[in-house]
C-alpha cells in the first residue's frame, strides 16, 4: 500500500542518500583455525552483509600464503576504515596477517616520502584473547595492558598517516557464556554501524 506521507520514489532516494554517504569499512580477517572458532566467527557473522562492509578473509583467500599485493592495495584504496580482525596469537597476530603487513604496506605506497595512499583513513584492531582482562595488568600473568602489545599496530598506522582508533577487544573467550558472546556481537555491529556513519 502507498504510504500517505512519502512516495516509493522518495523511499528510494532516502535509501540511496543513506548508503551513498556511508564510510566504507574493510574488515581484514585473519584466523588460521576458523572452523574451530568460538567467538571470531560469530563476530564476523554479525556484520557480514552490512551494505558498507567488505570482509576480506585472508586465510580463505590465500591458503598458500601467496598474497596478491596489488589486489590488497586496491581494496585499501576503496575503503575509509580498515579493521585488522584476528585472534590474539603470541601477543600479536596470526602469521598471514604479519605477511600481509610485510608485503601490502609497501614503501612508496603506504609509507615514505610522498606516499599518501592511506593518509587520513581510520584503522583499528578487533581481537579476541584467551587471557582474561585482569591478566593484562601489572601483577597479572600477562603483566602489561593490551594496548602495550598493540603498539606495533598503532605505530604502523601512524607511519602510514592513518588514524589508529581504540581497539575492540574480547577477553577471556574460552570462559564466555553464549549470552556474553551475543552481547559482544551486538556491540561489534553497533561499532561497525557507527564507523559507517563517521561517528567513531
Ligand atoms: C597459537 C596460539 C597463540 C595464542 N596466543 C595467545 C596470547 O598471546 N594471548 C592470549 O591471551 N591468548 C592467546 N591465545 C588464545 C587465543 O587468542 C584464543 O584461542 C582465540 O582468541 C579464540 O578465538 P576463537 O574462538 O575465535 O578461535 C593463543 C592461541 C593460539 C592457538
Amino acid at each position: 500500500m502507498q504510504s500517505p506521507f512519502i512516495s516509493k520514489k522518495g523511499f528510494f532516494f532516502i535509501f540511496m542518500y543513506q548508503t551513498k554517504d556511508m564510510k566504507k569499512v574493510l574488515i581484514i580477517f585473519a584466523h588460521p583455525m576458523e572452523q574451530k572458532s568460538r567467538v571470531n566467527r560469530e563476530l564476523i557473522d554479525a556484520v557480514d552483509g552490512m551494505d558498507h562492509v567488505t570482509i576480506n578473509n585472508l586465510y580463505e583467500r590465500y591458503p598458500d600464503f601467496f598474497i596478491d599485493v596489488k589486489y590488497e592495495q586496491g581494496l585499501l584504496l576503496k575503503h575509509d576504515v580498515i579493521i585488522w580482525h584476528h585472534p590474539f596469537y603470541w601477543y600479536s597476530a596470526p602469521a598471514l596477517l604479519k605477511e600481509w603487513f610485510d608485503l601490502v604496506l609497501e614503501h612508496g605506497f603506504a609509507y615514505g616520502k610522498d606516499a599518501n595512499a592511506l593518509k587520513g583513513k581510520k584503522v583499528m584492531n578487533c581481537i579476541t584473547t584467551g587471557g582474561r582482562e585482569a591478566t593484562y595488568a601489572a601483577g597479572g600473568l600477562n603483566r602489561y595492558p593490551i594496548d602495550n602489545y598493540l603498539l606495533p599496530f598503532n605505530q604502523s598506522a601512524h607511519l602510514c598517516k592513518m588514524k589508529y582508533l581504540k581497539p575492540f577487544v574480547v577477553h577471556g573467550v574460552h570462559l564466555l557464556t553464549k549470552e556474553e558472546i551475543e552481547n559482544y556481537k551486538i556491540q561489534y555491529k553497533q561499532l561497525i554501524k557507527k564507523l559507517g556513519n563517521g561517528d567513531q
